[in-house]
């Protein structure tokens, strides 16, 4: 069998093990794997050939410390023409071109919709593999990248808290997360903020200062607000203009995080979870499965169907939203 692997959409701490580790489960079950350059961008190309630009056959040295690597080896991209049916059509024609018989696309939810409309017109299986910083996708605890991400962001955060204390001010730090608040929560509860913004709850500003001003007569000399980029205040420069309009008692610095969050060494969580996943998926397709994500969920690796995974984004834990509330006092 031929097993072709891509990342696309954005990248994320962790896609070099789910890589290696799907060319390594393939090669150990005797089969060949065909890596595809620059995401669907790569796959959807007029003409696309098999050499070393786009396609080509990876052995398991080629897959040799990588490991320990962020981003992709393969290259990752956002695709336009893949949201066009020309372009998912050009997309299956290429796989059968080339002699794919399965896919395994390792992305987020962009790249997960994709999977699932190209199910549509391509007669091979798929199976796709979660990976994103923003941990959104139904069908696993965690995405890999996630707890890179959090951990990146947690360590700017406790150098942030240094200077705010010294200098009694609060800061607004933006994380990534479009459209979900997981980064958000999970770095202001690991970071000992004091409140999280995120884009499922709506942001009062005039709230957040009047418990400022409560734990400050409390004797807090420092203050971190963790943003979600996606809020509907328009991020952390936006909020802490409001703030400050609206009385806030500490001096106000808002910094972003940006794409720091994606890039970085993965830790042992996301390179254990993407070899994990990655070696699932190859099973999968040999036992037969399509259509389907590889997830991970308590503890147990579960296949989900990848209409599944794309029709909403994955609820905010309420139990993690209140500890973060009763840490604040
Ligand atoms: O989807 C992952 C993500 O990092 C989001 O959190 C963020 O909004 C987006 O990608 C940024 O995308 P780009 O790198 O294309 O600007």
């Amino acid at each position: 069998m031929r097993i072709g692997v891509l990342c696309s959409g954005g990248d994320a701490p962790g896609m070099n093990a789910c890589l290696r580790a799907v060319v390594r489960s393939a090669i150990s079950a005797g089969h060949d794997v065909i890596g595809l350059r620059h995401g669907y961008q790569g796959l959807s190309q007029e003409g696309l050939v098999n050499d070393s630009e786009s396609a080509w056959t990876l052995d398991a040295r080629s897959v040799a410390h990588i490991v320990q690597h962020g981003g992709t080896m393969l290259h990752s991209s956002r695709c336009q023409s893949f949201a066009s049916q020309a372009g998912r059509e050009r997309a299956a024609e290429n796989l059968r071109r080339l002699g794919i018989d399965a896919l395994i696309p390792i992305g987020g939810d962009g790249t997960l919709r994709g999977a699932a409309e190209l199910a549509a017109i391509w007669t091979g299986q798929i199976i796709g593999c979660p990976a994103t910083i923003d941990n959104d996708v139904i069908g696993t605890d965690f995405t890999i990248g996630f707890s890179t991400a959090v951990e990146t962001a947690v360590n700017c955060i406790d150098k942030l808290r240094d200077t705010a204390e010294s200098h009694q001010r609060l800061f607004l730090v933006e994380v990534m997360g479009r459209h979900s608040g997981y980064l958000a929560l999970y770095t202001a509860v690991a970071a000992g903020a004091e409140v999280a913004c995120v884009p499922e709850v709506p942001v009062d500003a005039k709230a957040i200062v009047e418990l400022v001003s409560e734990l400050k007569r409390r004797g807090k000399q420092s203050f971190i607000v963790v943003v979600s980029e996606g809020g509907e205040q328009g991020g952390a420069a936006a909020l802490s203009r409001q703030l400050e309009q609206a009385g806030c008692e500490f001096p106000t610095r808002s910094v972003a995080l940006g794409h720091i969050q994606r890039g970085g060494t993965p830790t042992p969580a996301d390179r254990i979870l993407g070899t994990q996943l990655g070696d699932f998926a190859v099973q999968s397709i040999l036992d037969g499965a399509t259509g389907m994500m590889a997830g991970q969920i308590d503890g147990e690796l579960v296949l989900s169907p990848l209409a599944r995974s794309i029709e909403e984004h994955k609820p905010l834990p309420n139990d993690l939203v209140e500890l973060l509330r009763r840490m604040s006092c």
